[in-house]
């Protein structure tokens, strides 16, 4: 039988967060690379290192923290990861999408999803903020591969609609009160750690995506298994698809992704009072 995690793995790992705090969080996020600055702007209650947490993946890239911080934002109880693992790192999906399934085990009702990506729609540019539609996984492994446990959810989950159509709108009413441009799109996962060649740009733009990143996509087929409400925004911090014979560097994703970092922090924090 295939190595995979269960329900059991997952509980394991729910209850060493339980033995360190009791606090129930009604919204999860997820912080991308280089969009932590929220991490810093909530009444923090308790911060909980992954790597104190049996079970947990340890977070290997610079720039990734590895935390789930618990707090408020305003009266709201939320819970955050400041910092996810990648496929990339080593971890098979089961493990990578680990941290995620515990976040919906703790009993929150909606779980938010940011990422700094690549942009291949040629009206976005870096700094582009676009409210995730839908996602391409087709070219990573699913973490749903190996035995189904019906308590999570269904062998063949329907995965027509991961992103919440009523979250997606809430998410723009938002952005538009607040004057923030928010783009739509949708985010195609690769496995990096490699950035694109000019050809895989190409091909990914032919199959219409807006935007290509390295993380995301198997954590919403693993939530929306669980039957969670998932919201997914995107930090465009280069453009893939221009900046073809230019390099893509680490640490200038991070810059861009922290300046922009700040817009999506103001339209996170509104939106999870608006949830
Ligand atoms: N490709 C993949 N992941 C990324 C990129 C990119 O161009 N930019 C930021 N994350």
């Amino acid at each position: 039988m295939a190595d995979n995690a269960n329900l059991k793995d997952y509980e394991l790992a729910l209850n060493a967060v339980r033995e360190r705090t009791d606090f129930v969080p009604k919204v999860g996020i997820v912080l991308g690379s280089g969009l932590g600055g929220l991490a810093d702007d909530i009444e923090v209650v308790t911060r909980i290192p992954y790597s104190e947490l049996e079970g947990f993946p340890r977070s290997t890239v610079e720039g990734h923290k590895g935390e789930y911080i618990f707090g408020y934002i305003d009266s709201i109880p939320v819970v955050l990861m400041n910092g996810r693992v990648h496929f990339y790192e080593g971890y098979p999906m089961q493990k990578v999408v680990l941290p995620v399934r515990v976040m919906a085990l703790l009993g929150v009702d909606v779980i938010i999803l940011t990422n700094a990506a690549g942009g291949l729609n040629k009206n976005f540019h870096p700094g582009t903020l676009m409210c995730i539609n839908d996602q391409n996984t087709a070219f990573v492994p699913s973490p749903l591969i190996g035995p189904n446990d019906d308590r999570l959810g269904v062998r063949f989950p329907d995965v027509s609609a991961i992103y919440d159509k009523d979250l997606q709108e809430l998410l723009h009413k938002t952005a538009d009160d607040l004057g923030i441009e928010l783009e739509d799109g949708f985010y195609l996962q690769i496995t990096g750690p490699a950035y694109e060649t000019p050809n895989e740009v190409a091909m990914y733009a032919m199959l219409g995506a807006d935007a290509v990143g390295m993380s995301t996509g198997c954590e919403g087929v693993a939530l929306k298994h669980m039957g969670m409400r998932i919201m997914g925004i995107t930090c465009i911090t280069d453009m893939a698809i221009v900046n073809t014979t230019f390099e893509t560097s680490h640490e200038e994703i991070q810059k861009v992704a922290n300046r922009a970092g700040k817009e999506l922090q103001r339209l996170v924090k509104e939106v999870v009072r608006r949830i």
